[in-house]
């Protein structure tokens, strides 16, 4: 890929060439596919073209980054807390940026060290006792709590907004406003009425734009801007990903040549698992985000063509190197189901050397010069002389160079995605690749990307079952279920 702070994407140990064809894919089955994949690329230009594809053009809508940017540096200072509270790419999005940008412990450090920027949480999850948790934690006066939803309805979210309204109002009075700022579409749902009606500060969500992949609109780019992050970059970063991946022809087109080369592994090689795994702690966000985006958009029941397919391939998340003494063992002996796709950085932050002492304050033994027939009193010294001269950087890159020469030995099909270091425009850049390579997934699929009724199905239910109006006819055909429901095989 073009460009000093582009993303390098390494897919020789996906090829038959070094993996061999049973696991691997040939030249001539990517070639085969190349005319449809330009095909694809321009199907989905002109989809673009006719505004069906918004998504694709938020990096260059700077005038929302703009309004965010002023309101964040409006409330900069006022608040020591900001709660996101929403779910699945409501949420994700959220946690993949902060979890990638601010500090690893962010929200410990004291405020002075945080300059200033609110402690950012996120509500997805309705866990009793984790949301008890947090309002033990975070005083009403001094949070900010912005809630977001597309539909405006999701009752995971609004379960939570009634709560913490309450919580507000019968601390903070009539000021309990200046707490909340909304995020949903700017039309229609409930939410969208409540804030007209109560007159929350708010944002829109485009309406052609669905949940996962609104990470580049107020849905991800307002608690980034209020922790700090700088958006303008953000979009940046997606805007080049956009231009990287002008060219319909699938050798030049990283984010075409992924979404066939994971549809290719599938559909002919049987791997319908496809593992993310950051040698990163701070990646694992984008990596929780990747399955979501992966999961919902192409685990469908019908094709474009209404055939039942039940297709998609099924993401996991892994991290390196913690997985490696967890997962990696499935990965290297267990079925051959699996893609693995690593996500490495060059160069991080800091560079941690490790210290050329021994515990007893002595230099330890070169390593060259072992000390004959024995320890001579620092035995386990010397065995850990092999790490004189490392650093923790240069630790993780041999593990992660490691299981990818172990991984491929064994033929298991393996791809890099490497960053020179994690920024603000190279996680624009990720973000933006992986939004279009799924769209392009969609396309190889003959699925649609962009719907999610599998999910649908969950809301209606739980609407039944808590008696929303509309959903009574749901709510007798479950009961009917629930007393048909086999009960014979349980302890
Ligand atoms: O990606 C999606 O469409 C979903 O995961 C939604 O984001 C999720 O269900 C939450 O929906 P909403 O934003 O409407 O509350």
């Amino acid at each position: 890929m073009k460009g000093k702070q582009s993303i390098h994407f390494d897919f020789n140990n996906m090829m038959a060439d070094t993996i061999g064809p049973e696991h691997g894919i040939t030249e001539q089955e990517l070639k085969a596919l190349a005319p449809l994949a330009s095909r694809y690329v321009n199907d989905l230009k002109d989809e673009r073209t006719r505004g069906k594809l918004q998504f694709l053009d938020l990096p260059y809508q700077k005038n929302i980054a703009t309004e965010i940017i002023k309101t964040a540096n409006f409330l900069k200072g006022k608040f020591k807390n900001l709660v996101v509270v929403g779910i699945g790419g409501s949420a994700l999005g959220n946690i993949a940026t902060h979890t990638a940008l601010n500090h690893p412990f962010h929200n410990i450090l004291a405020d002075r060290e945080r300059k200033s920027f609110p402690r950012v949480f996120v509500l997805d999850n309705i866990d009793p006792d984790r949301f008890s948790g947090l309002m033990d934690i975070v005083k009403p006066e001094e949070t900010l709590f912005n809630f977001i939803t597309k539909s405006g309805t999701t009752v995971e979210t609004m379960a939570q907004f009634l709560i913490i309204v309450k919580r507000l109002r019968d601390r903070l009075g009539k000021d309990y406003k200046e707490h909340i700022i909304t995020t949903t579409d700017s039309e229609k749902g409930t939410l969208r009425e409540i804030t007209r009606r109560e007159g929350f500060r708010s944002f829109d969500i485009p309406s052609g734009i669905g949940g996962r992949y609104s990470v580049l609109t107020p849905v991800g780019l307002f608690s980034a801007a209020m922790s700090g992050v700088d958006i303008v970059s953000l979009l940046d970063g997606a805007a080049f990903m956009d231009e990287i991946c002008e060219s319909d022809n699938l050798w030049e087109n990283p984010a075409l040549t992924g979404a066939a080369l994971y549809f290719l592994s599938h559909a002919k090689k049987g791997k319908n698992i496809l593992v993310m795994m950051p040698y990163s702690n701070a990646l694992s966000g984008v990596a929780d985000w990747f399955c979501q985006l992966w999961a919902e958009s192409l685990g469908k029941k019908f094709s474009l063509n209404n055939e039942v397919v039940h297709t998609g391939s099924t993401p996991v998340r892994a991290i390196g190197v913690v997985d490696q003494h967890s997962q990696l063992q499935l990965y290297m002996e267990g079925p051959y189901d699996k893609v693995i796709t690593f996500l490495a950085i060059k160069r991080f932050s800091n560079e941690v050397s490790l210290i050329n002492e021994t515990l007893s304050g002595k230099k330890n033994t070169p390593p060259s010069a072992p000390s004959e027939g024995g320890d001579g009193g620092g035995h386990s010294h010397n065995e850990l002389s092999y790490l004189e001269g490392h650093s923790l950087n240069n630790v993780m890159k041999a593990e992660f160079e490691g299981t990818r020469l172990a991984l491929t030995e064994q033929n298991r099909p393996n791809c890099t995605l490497t960053i020179d270091e994690l920024s603000a425009f190279t996680l624009g850049q990720l973000f933006y690749l992986f939004e279009l390579q799924t769209a392009y997934a969609g396309k190889f699929y003959n699925v649609n990307a962009f719907d999610q009724p599998g999910v649908e199905a969950g809301k209606i239910n739980a609407f039944a079952m808590l008696g929303k109006k509309g959903f009574e006819q749901r709510k007798n055909e479950i009961n009917i279920l629930l007393q048909k429901a086999q009960k014979k095989y349980s302890i």
